[in-house]
C-alpha cells in the first residue's frame, strides 16, 4: 500500500524530504531611524525600536553576527523638513545619507538597502509630489515625483547604498532611475523593484512608527488593487523590462498567491515583505498567550518562502535567525 506518511516518520526523514528551508541569509531586516541620540520603541510595533545612528549601527552589527545579510533603511524625518516637493530625500547630509555611510564604515560587508519614496519626507504623506485641482480633488502627479525619486537614488547611491528600493508605486521609476544611476557611473548599485505593492490597510502600523500617514486621501490611485492578481503579473513584466535586479511582493501573508504567479512570470529574485500588520497580529496574539510566537514565525516564514520568494523581509529577522540556529 502507498503510505505517504512513511516520508514523516522520524524527524530524520521528514528533514530529508523536506522541500523549503529557511535561513537567516533570506532575510533583510527592516530598520527604522530617527534624528535624536536616544532610541524611542514603536508605539505601533511592540518589540521594535527608532534608533539613532550610532545604535542602528549596533543593531545592524547583531543583525549580520547572526548571519542576516542585509538591512533596509526607514527615516523618521522631522516635521519642519517635511516640504511639499519633498527636498530633503536628496539631501546628501540627510539622515539616510550620514546612516548609509555611517553603516558602510562600520559593516562594509552588510548590504544596505534604502526605500525609495517620497512619504517620509513629504508634507502630504503620499510617496508622490501632491497637486489639488480647482475641484479640491488631489493628484499624485507621476512624472514630476519620478523626476525627485531620480535624485533620491542618486543621493543614496552617492552615499554607499548597496540597492535601492523604489516602494513608490510610480509608472516608469524603474527606468529613470535605472538611466540615473548609469548616467553618473553608479553602475554597480541594484534595484529592488515594489512590483506589486498594494492598498494595503496592513501598513497601518508602519506608518505610526514614522508618522507618515497620508493626511488626505489615500494610496489607492498608485498602490495596486488587493483584488488584483493579473496586474502583478503587468507591473512584473515592466519592472523587468525597466532593469529591476529584485522583483518584490508587499505584503506577504495574504498575497501569497501573487508570490507565487510572480514565481513562474519572472526569472529575477523574488522578495516578499512581511509587513507591520502581519508582524503586529502575531506579536499581540503571542503577548496574549493565544499563539506560539516562535512556532507562528517559523511557520509563516516558511509559507512565503514555500510560495516563491527567495528573501524576505520581516521584522523577525534576528529572532528567526536565532530560533533557526538553535533549532539545528
Ligand atoms: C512607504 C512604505 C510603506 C511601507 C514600506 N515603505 C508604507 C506605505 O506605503 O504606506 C510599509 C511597510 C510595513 O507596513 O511594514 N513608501
Amino acid at each position: 500500500m502507498i503510505r505517504p506518511r512513511r516520508n514523516r516518520r522520524t524527524s530524520a526523514i521528514r528533514s530529508l524530504v523536506r522541500e523549503t528551508s529557511l535561513s537567516p541569509a533570506d532575510f533583510i531586516l527592516p530598520l527604522f531611524l530617527h534624528e535624536d541620540s536616544t532610541d524611542t520603541p514603536i508605539a505601533s510595533m511592540p518589540g521594535v525600536t527608532r534608533w539613532s545612528i550610532p545604535s542602528l549601527v549596533r543593531e545592524a552589527g547583531e543583525a549580520l553576527a547572526l548571519g542576516i545579510p542585509a538591512v533596509v533603511l526607514f527615516p523618521k524625518i522631522e516635521e519642519s523638513l517635511k516640504t511639499s516637493h519633498a527636498a530633503e530625500c536628496h539631501n546628501d547630509n540627510g539622515l539616510i545619507p550620514r546612516a548609509i555611510r555611517a553603516l558602510k564604515a562600520a559593516h562594509p560587508d552588510l548590504c544596505v538597502i534604502t526605500d525609495i519614496a517620497l512619504d517620509p519626507y513629504n508634507a502630504d504623506g503620499h510617496d508622490g509630489i501632491v497637486q489639488r485641482d480647482a475641484c479640491g480633488q488631489l493628484h499624485i502627479l507621476n512624472d514630476e515625483t519620478v523626476e525627485v525619486l531620480t535624485l533620491q537614488a542618486l543621493t543614496h547611491a552617492r552615499a554607499g547604498a548597496d540597492i535601492v528600493s523604489p516602494s513608490d508605486m510610480m509608472d516608469g521609476r524603474v527606468a529613470a532611475i535605472r538611466k540615473a544611476l548609469d548616467a553618473e557611473g553608479y553602475t554597480h548599485v541594484s534595484i529592488l523593484s515594489y512590483t506589486a505593492k498594494y492598498a494595503s490597510a496592513y501598513y497601518g502600523p508602519f506608518r505610526g512608527a514614522l508618522d507618515s500617514a497620508p493626511k488626505e486621501g489615500d494610496k489607492k490611485t498608485y498602490q495596486m488593487d488587493p483584488a488584483n492578481a493579473r496586474e502583478a503579473i503587468r507591473e512584473a513584466l515592466l519592472d523587468q523590462q525597466e532593469g529591476a535586479d529584485i522583483l518584490m511582493v508587499k505584503p506577504a501573508g495574504p498575497y501569497l498567491d501573487i508570490i507565487a504567479k510572480l514565481r513562474e512570470t519572472s526569472h529575477l529574485p523574488l522578495a516578499a515583505y512581511q509587513v507591520s500588520g502581519e508582524y503586529l497580529m502575531i506579536k499581540t496574539a503571542a503577548a496574549a498567550g493565544w499563539l506560539d510566537e516562535k512556532a507562528i514565525v517559523i511557520e509563516s516564514l516558511t509559507g512565503i518562502k514555500r510560495a516563491g520568494a527567495d528573501l524576505i523581509l520581516t521584522y523577525f529577522a534576528k529572532d528567526a535567525a536565532r530560533w533557526l540556529s538553535s533549532a539545528s
